[in-house]
């Protein structure tokens, strides 16, 4: 198969045609751009089917995504659309960054659901950036901006409403977004590498934070997580 880009956690590669790529997940897990990075067995093949979850039941409730087909337990068919460089992060608990950047500790209630963009660019370190000068660097239109807005608070509805059926608090998360035939679609993945989710009783800490900040035993949430998605998506 030919390579088209490998990242810190999946592997694309060309498809059987030029609309589609294959999409490998891997074991590697990285945080700090990178700087920490180690093999956790198992967790491509349980992010790839939490993902697909996720983005199934997403796709019930008429969000358009990439997914097509699983190709084997830890690579899928999906649609390849053309990246909006933006890391779309969907806050509603105070956490991670936004706790360190503003002052406010992590588990604060806020006003209101925060939607804000990173830049992706790994060599500036994906820097925050808002509309005005995402038009400006001609990153994305105005419009785009507008529907992405639209899409990130409804994809967050639907996945608060889900998570919580596995007794699980849905944070805050970050989704990719990708231009594909006239539309904008949901792409890359949704699984605890990119989402906070923390246990609905107890505010366990069920995700990447537990390898960020070496809590242990992180493929056992990883696990327990899928065994929640799955039964609450019965
Ligand atoms: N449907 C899609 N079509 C094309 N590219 C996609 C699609 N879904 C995800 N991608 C891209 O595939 C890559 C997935 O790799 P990975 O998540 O490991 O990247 P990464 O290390 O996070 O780096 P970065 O996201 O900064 O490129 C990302 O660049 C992502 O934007
Ligand atoms: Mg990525």
């Amino acid at each position: 198969m030919e390579k088209l880009y490998e990242g810190k956690s999946k592997i694309v590669y060309a498809g059987p045609d030029e609309w589609t790529c294959y999409i490998k997940y891997k074991d590697t897990a990285t945080a700090g751009n990178g700087a920490k990075k180690e093999d956790l067995p198992e967790k491509g093949r349980i992010n790839a089917q939490i993902s697909n979850i996720i983005f199934d039941y997403l796709t019930r409730y008429g969000i358009k995504t990439h997914m097509l087909r699983f190709v084997d337990p830890t690579m899928i068919l999906a649609k390849k659309a053309e990246i909006i460089p933006l890391e779309v992060v969907v806050r509603n608990v105070a956490a991670g960054h936004f706790s360190s950047r503003y002052g406010v500790e992590e588990g604060s209630a806020l006003k209101n659901v925060v939607v804000e963009y990173s830049y992706k660019n790994d060599d500036l370190g994906d820097p925050l950036i808002c509309d005005s000068q995402i038009t400006a660097l001609g990153i994305a239109e105005q419009f785009e901006l507008d529907e992405i807005k639209e899409l990130a608070l409804k994809i967050n509805e639907l996945l608060v409403r889900f998570f919580d059926k596995a007794g699980i608090k849905l944070i805050d998360f970050k989704i990719e977004l990708g231009r594909y035939n006239g539309e904008i679609i949901l792409c890359d993945e949704i699984s605890p590498d990119c989402a906070r989710l923390w246990d609905k009783t107890t505010n366990e800490k069920m995700d990447k934070d537990r390898f960020r900040r070496d809590m242990g035993d992180v493929m056992y949430y990883y696990q327990e997580i899928l065994r929640r998605v799955m039964k609450a998506n019965e």
